[in-house]
């Protein structure tokens, strides 16, 4: 870049720096609002009532006592609600526009009071008669109604077919000299961010348009269901999301919780909010699916592996269909001639699974990394030397090379800092009293992607940029990383940048998920950042005019997405101890490299891979959605039973990684980190739980009653 504008002097590096959070010192003071903490005038209060069924109809709604309660506003169901425009995915954005119940929980009325407190009252008075019909909500791999999916993990989304194969799996497998054949099981999850999920509408005046404060993962996808829903062309809602406390995948997609408050606020002629509480969390929003995984693999005696199968279950609704592609990872891991991956579905009388911290990677990789180990115990092999061994030389599945792969490195690094040499791989070996202590390692992969995105840079004529952009940081970073790239682009101190970020009238860009906002958004700023440059030295002279300059980016698509395969990888390591008279499973030390191209800041990218190993350690030893067959719902809906990791449940947590240079995946050289963190962790736990006590548990979470003989 020419250095001939007038430009402050140039500072070290941003890229790079472990610059603090921006949003900071906001966050722990307050300042920094969530969606229904905004002031609005003669706000409303929305209460949703769910369905007691888990499939009929609804045949009747007898709101006369609720409307009675002081305070009541409107009483919405069925045949009173505003009719809505048909949504363009999720058909239970049709909130309140029929009586058909698909599952328990569907929101099939709502009330709309003065005080929060009266619409709660209220919604527990509206009487419902329904007619049930049996529900079917019990997944098994042996369903004969099982289906193939168009593509996993869903439309419009369809970046991977359901099913890939190459060779003849079955002959191999026959005549493997090793072979195993598994059925790993992953439970469904329900993801909690911080803040419940929450809108405030306010409509304009004239009822033409909507302002809606929402948690969300991205402003430009929500403003459009919800101008879809209402009729409305998008200019006419702006949706509002500077801060997010935590997404997980739980708001990529609108959910009608949203839907109904835009409704609701309309009915009421004043603004609306709406705030699920932690018990509603556990239904309408989205979860993971759980999965049924059979593996097969086959090894020469050196451990080479000469067949792959990975046969994946899961279940999706009956409103909009989305699969937990659990396979999809095993596509890229390992080499081998033979190679099959399916995922099968059932169409179940339950909400809509959603997207989940590395959905498809972190339920697959739990059983991949497993049967590795496993195989390695057959083989008599170290795992790491097995997984070597098994490093492509290509994408197994496309033949693309990679734009980088460091796995072995991070294999390498892992096991010098974990002391891996000294272990003897024997189970039962090592105990402190009645603990029993062992050490396991597992694979970590997730894609490198990036989408399209726009952004504005204006420059004042002070010489301050403000960068505009419609990226959501959902407690990633993404205010601090996304500065940190604008500055670097500008050639300028981070403190001479202002970033706008989370509203729809701002560029569009994608939401927070697929570990993609870094590299997307990074690279429109990139992109509108080089285009103010240009302009400012072709058309000014390198003199900012004094009314100032801007000038938008946009970045399409990576011309190189066709010809490497994108990846980032890391190697997680776990020590655990497991009391021999209880079962208890403790985890005192994790150890996750990682290597995931250019880190724009170590600080953030450290919470962000400390928070997905945590996660992965209480997906490991806790976690579990449990359904009753007879209610047909999950049952454990809040903390005390619903259980996660909490400080107390985890030891040392070791972050690092290695350096990597890419030249393919963007020009900052970055690949996601979002949800890298939690890929392979718990197969480490469960590798470790094995080498402590002999006991090999395939199916999450490994509670204590499946470690006492
Ligand atoms: Mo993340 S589960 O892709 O929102």
């Amino acid at each position: 870049m020419t250095t001939d504008v007038q430009l402050p002097p140039r500072s070290p590096r941003p890229i790079g720096a472990p610059l603090d959070r921006i949003d900071g010192p906001l966050k722990v003071t307050g300042e920094a609002r969530y969606a229904v903490e905004y002031p609005a005038d003669r706000v409303t209060y929305v209460a949703p009532v769910q369905s007691m069924i888990a499939k009929g109809r609804v045949l009747s709604i007898d709101a006369s006592a609720a409307q009675a309660v002081p305070g009541v506003l409107a009483v919405l169901w069925h045949e009173n609600a505003p009719r809505l425009a048909p949504p363009r995915d999720d058909q239970d954005l049709a909130v309140l526009q029929s009586d058909a119940v698909a599952y328990r929980g569907q929101f099939v009325a709502a009330v709309v009071a003065e005080t929060l407190e009266t619409a709660r009252q209220a919604a527990t008075m509206v009487a419902v008669r329904y007619e049930e019909q049996p529900h079917d909500v019990v997944l098994s791999a042996d369903r004969g109604d099982v289906f193939t999916p168009e593509y996993v993990p869903q439309k419009p989304f369809g970046f991977y077919p359901a099913d890939s194969a190459h060779g003849d799996v079955d002959t191999a497998l026959a005549a493997a000299p090793v072979s195993l054949d598994h059925t790993y099981t992953t439970p469904a999850e329900h993801h909690n961010p911080m803040e419940p999920h929450a809108t405030l509408a306010i409509w304009s005046d004239d009822s033409e348009s909507v302002t809606v404060y929402e948690t969300c993962q991205g402003v430009s996808w929500r403003r459009d269901d919800i101008a879809i829903a209402f009729g409305l062309s998008p200019e006419r809602v702006r949706v509002i999301a500077p801060y997010v406390g935590g997404g997980f995948g739980a708001r990529g997609f609108t959910h009608p919780y949203a839907i109904l408050a835009v409704m609701a606020a309309r009915v009421a002629g004043r603004p609306a909010k709406l705030a699920l509480t932690r018990q509603q969390m556990f239904g309408p929003v989205g979860y993971r699916s759980p999965t049924i995984q059979h593996i097969r693999l086959g090894a020469g005696g050196d451990g080479r592996l000469t067949a792959v199968a990975h046969d994946v279950v899961g279940q999706t609704s009956a409103l909009y269909e989305m699969t937990e592609p659990a396979a999809v990872p095993t596509r890229t891991m390992y080499a081998a001639p033979n190679f099959r991956t399916t995922h099968r579905l059932a169409h179940l009388d339950l909400p809509a699974n959603s997207w989940m911290r590395a959905p498809g990677e972190s339920s697959g990789m739990f059983a991949l990394e497993s049967a590795m180990d496993e195989l390695a115990v057959a083989c008599g092999l170290d795992p790491i030397e097995l997984r070597i061994r098994n490093e492509p030389t290509v994408d197994p599945e496309t033949g693309l090379p990679y734009s980088s792969r460091s796995l072995v490195a991070c294999l390498r690094e892992g096991a010098e800092r974990f002391d891996w040499a000294r272990r003897d791989p024997t189970p039962r070996t090592r105990r402190v009293g009645r603990w029993l202590i062992g050490t396991g390692v597992a694979a970590s992969t997730y894609p490198a992607v990036q989408l399209p995105a726009n952004a504005r840079v204006a420059i004042d004529g002070a010489g301050r940029y403000r960068v505009s952009i419609a990226a959501v940081d959902i407690g990633t970073g993404a205010w601090t990383v996304l500065t940190q790239i604008a500055a670097d682009a500008l050639e300028t101190p981070v403190e001479q940048i202002q970033l706008e970020i989370g509203d729809s009238a701002l560029p569009q860009a994608f939401p927070a998920w697929g570990s993609t906002g870094t590299a997307s958004w990074g690279w429109a700023i990139v992109e509108a950042a080089q285009a103010l440059r240009t302009r400012l030295h072709d058309e000014f002279g390198g003199v900012v005019p004094a009314e100032g300059l801007d000038a938008t980016g946009s970045f399409a698509g990576n011309p190189e997405g066709q010809q490497f395969s994108m990846h980032a990888f890391g190697a997680q390591f776990a020590e655990v101890r497991v009391n021999e008279d209880s079962g208890e499973v403790r985890v005192p030390r994790l150890l996750g490299v990682f290597a995931a191209g250019r880190i724009i800041n170590p600080k953030t990218a450290r919470s962000q891979l400390l928070g997905g190993m945590t996660w992965g350690l209480s997906m490991a030893l806790h976690e579990e959605s449990v359904l009753d067959p007879r209610f047909g719902d999950y049952v454990n809906h809040d903390f005390a039973e619903y259980h996660i990791a909490t400080n107390a449940d985890v030891g040392t947590i070791e972050v690092a990684w290695i350096e990597e240079e890419d030249q393919h995946v963007n020009p900052l050289g970055a690949k996601g980190i979002g949800e890298l963190g939690i890929v392979g962790t718990a197969a480490a736990i469960a590798n470790a739980v094995y080498h402590a006590t002999g006991i090999r548990v395939r199916d999450l979470p490994i509670t204590l009653d499946k470690l006492l003989r």
